[in-house]
């Protein structure tokens, strides 16, 4: 495999460690008690994450070729302050920034080794957190866990968190007594919004507006406010099927100006919408509707503008 440090050994020897507690292990279903039996989950979780990174900077790549996250960042104009990017991948959107306070954050640590190796190649100061360990968590099954660090927020930092509660992220900022100027969470399909650990679902990849409604609206919508200043913005690009919009009224959703209304919650204004042509994705996150199938058009992007109150 193309990395330095892989999770499994850390992961597996802390996972060992809790289970010696009788409360954790029946916190688990009868079926995945045996040692062997979560050996071999974490050990596919592991073999998982690193498909899916190399997958993803696959596909992204083809993304910065076609000039996807240099166009963004012309939608968003001059930096100011600090920036964090949500679900950062392998680090080419923060790499189109340059040298600015950045923090990437994301779950999945090969994603963010694969950040560092690219953002230095591009001469940037960057400084990775990616140890995580995994804990059991009685409504995900399993949950990864960051492990903390003494962190800096004056170049570009790496940190593995789950964006959809940012408990790490959170505590970071506080920490600093700081919060960012801009929070970006770019190229998300809607149905790749992951919130369990068995996040790698090969069949996700459909536009949902319910998971996307669950992870902006309610979770991300609801943990800004930790995060970014008020007055502070807020983009969300979300890839999609054209088509979305002509069966938005199938979906109940009105317009697509309405549905990104929709998504702040009441807690950001929408100021800015805007859509760009995107190159088609095969492999591991094919955008398909459901139910409509055979249509080769191309994708778009869908950037929204959010104001915080
Ligand atoms: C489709 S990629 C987009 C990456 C990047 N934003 C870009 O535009 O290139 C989605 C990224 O979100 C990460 N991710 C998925 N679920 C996550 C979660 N719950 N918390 C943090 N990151 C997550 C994945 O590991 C992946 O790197």
């Amino acid at each position: 495999m193309a990395f330095d440090e892989t999770y499994f050994g850390t992961w597996h020897s802390n996972l060992a460690e809790v289970l010696k507690k009788r409360a954790v292990r029946d916190a688990f279903p009868p079926t995945l008690r045996s040692a062997d039996k979560l050996e071999g989950i974490i050990r596919q979780l592991d073999l998982d994450l690193q498909r899916y990174a190399l997958e993803w900077q696959r596909l992204s790549d083809m993304h910065k070729e076609y000039g996807t996250y240099r166009k963004i960042v012309e939608f968003i104009g001059e930096p100011r302050g600090l920036l964090i990017d949500l679900g950062s991948g392998n680090g080419n959107f923060l790499a189109e920034w340059g040298d600015i306070p950045s923090v990437g954050v994301d779950l999945n640590g090969y994603c963010l080794q694969l950040a560092e190796t690219n953002l230095r190649q591009r001469g940037l100061p960057v400084v990775r957190y990616s140890k995580s360990s995994i804990m059991p968590n009685p409504e995900k099954g399993l949950d990864i866990l960051p492990l903390e660090g003494d962190l800096h927020l004056d170049q570009v930092t790496l940190l593995t968190d789950d964006i959809t509660e940012l408990r790490m992220t959170k505590q970071v900022l506080e920490h600093k007594k700081a919060k960012a100027d801009i929070v970006t969470c770019m190229l998300w399909g809607g149905r790749n919004v992951y919130e369990t650990i068995h996040f790698l679902d090969q069949n996700a990849g459909s536009f949902d507006y319910k998971s996307a409604a669950r992870l902006t609206k309610y979770k991300l919508m609801d943990n800004l406010p930790a995060i970014l200043k008020s007055g502070g913005r807020f983009y969300l690009a979300m890839r999609m099927h054209p088509l979305a919009e002509q069966i938005s009224s199938r979906m109940g959703v009105g317009t697509m100006e309405e549905m990104f209304k929709d998504l702040a919650g009441g807690r950001a204004t929408l100021t800015k919408l805007t859509k760009f042509p995107l190159r088609q994705e095969t492999g591991l996150t094919d955008i398909n509707i459901r139910g409509i199938s055979g249509v080769q058009n191309e994708t778009v992007l869908y950037v929204a503008e959010y104001v915080m109150k």
